[in-house]
């Protein structure tokens, strides 16, 4: 495992990974977006960034999960987040949403937000080890079965407060991730 996570690279999604991403996406998503959707995201480079994780394996590289984020204005919204349904909470969801909030800082966003379902623990919990907040609930935002979603909030990701959680999740980062920086964030 340890020997694996030495040879990863964030970069950014091609379309040549989009059947890749889907096959994921299907085991762990109960709406997966459709094939057109990836491809209309990707075309829109000034608003959207969309990152793949890739890892070496013996017969060559392999995606492992992915992120997605579009910036409007001051704000950068988590469209997607998803990691190999096999390879979920082994530290990989960490290093693609650091990967996305870096991206938030390049992109001259100030704060980030996200929906996710009212059920989903695991990830809440992700984006509150990230600093993030609970701010709000849209009732019956998912078509698919009318759960509500959380909305989460960074507050101003140059808070120190967010940049102290920032520094301590790239910390517990222990693999070698090409395309993820360890240097400092940006002053503000
Ligand atoms: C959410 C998701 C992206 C997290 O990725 P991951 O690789 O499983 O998460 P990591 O191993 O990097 O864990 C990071 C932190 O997330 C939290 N976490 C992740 N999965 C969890 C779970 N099932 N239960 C509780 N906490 C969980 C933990 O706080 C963990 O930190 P810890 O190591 O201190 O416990 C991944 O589980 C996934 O793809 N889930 C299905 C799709 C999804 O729900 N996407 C989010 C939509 S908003």
């Amino acid at each position: 495992m340890v020997e694996l996570r030495r040879q990863l690279a964030l970069e950014p999604m091609r379309e040549a990974d989009v059947p890749a991403v889907q096959d994921i996406e299907r085991r762990i998503f109960s709406t997966p977006w459709p094939r057109n959707a990836y491809y209309r995201e990707l075309s829109s480079r000034n608003s959207a960034y969309y990152i793949v994780l890739r890892r070496e394996i013996e017969r060559g590289v392999e995606v492992v999960g992915y992120g997605g984020m579009w910036r409007m204005y001051d704000e950068a919204h988590v469209t997607t987040i998803g990691v190999r349904q096999d390879l979920q909470q082994q530290g990989y969801g960490r290093i693609i949403f650091a990967g996305l909030i870096q991206a938030a800082y390049d992109l001259g966003a100030k704060w980030v937000t996200l929906e996710v379902r009212a059920s989903n623990g695991g990830a809440m919990r992700m984006y509150e080890n990230f600093g993030f907040k609970v701010i709000g609930r849209r009732k019956g935002y998912y078509t698919d079965n009318g759960e509500d979603a959380v909305v989460m909030w960074s507050d101003s990701i140059y808070s120190p407060r967010f940049r102290k959680a920032m520094e301590g999740n790239l910390e517990r980062i222990e693999a070698e991730v090409r395309g993820l920086r360890r240097e400092p964030l940006p002053p503000s």
